[in-house]
C-alpha cells in the first residue's frame, strides 16, 4: 500500500514521524512537503496530496497546525473525503462509515502517541458499505449537484 502525505510548517516534523512510522510497518509514502519549518500555506499541501489521492487511487495524510484548514481546503475538491481525526476511534469510524479517503491531522493539538494510534486505527478499518454506501452516495450526489452549479 502506499501513502500521500503532507503538512504545512506547523506538522512537518510529525510527518517525518508519521513517514518513518509508516514505512517500518512496510508502507510506502509520497510525500508531498513541505520539507522546512518555513512557512508555506496548508491550502497548497492538501491540493498536492489530493492530487495523488485521486492520480493514483490511494489513501492521503494531510496535517496542519489544527488539521482544520488543511481539511476544510482538501474538502473542497471532488472526490476527496477527508476527516479530522483527534481520536482513534473517530478514524476507525471515518473508515468504517464515512469511507475516508484522507486521514487530516492536527500537529499542535496532539502528541504523537496519540497521533500513532489514529494513523495505525484509519488504516487498519476498512468501508462496511452496505447502508453507509448509500449515505457517502448522497455525499457525492449533493457534491455533483454544487460542482454543476458552480460550473
Ligand atoms: C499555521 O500557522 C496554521 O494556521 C495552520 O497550520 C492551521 O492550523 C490552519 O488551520
Amino acid at each position: 500500500m502506499k501513502i500521500a502525505i503532507g503538512s504545512d510548517h506547523a506538522g512537518v516534523e510529525q510527518k517525518s514521524e508519521i513517514i518513518a512510522f509508516l514505512n517500518e510497518t512496510g508502507i510506502e509514502t509520497i510525500d508531498c512537503g513541505c520539507f522546512s519549518a518555513d512557512s508555506v500555506d496548508y491550502p497548497d499541501i492538501a491540493e498536492a496530496v489530493a492530487a495523488q489521492v485521486l492520480e493514483k487511487n490511494i489513501p492521503g495524510i494531510i496535517i496542519c497546525g489544527t488539521g482544520i484548514g488543511i481539511s476544510i481546503a482538501a474538502n473542497k475538491i471532488p472526490g476527496i473525503r477527508a476527516a479530522l481525526c483527534s481520536d482513534s476511534f473517530s478514524a476507525e469510524m471515518a473508515r468504517r462509515h464515512n469511507d475516508a479517503n484522507v486521514l487530516a491531522i492536527g500537529a499542535r493539538v496532539l502528541e504523537m502517541p496519540v497521533i500513532r494510534e489514529i494513523v495505525r486505527a484509519f488504516f487498519s478499518a476498512d468501508f462496511e458499505g452496505g447502508r453507509h454506501q448509500r449515505r457517502v452516495d448522497k455525499i457525492n450526489e449533493i457534491e455533483k449537484k454544487y460542482c454543476e452549479r458552480c460550473c
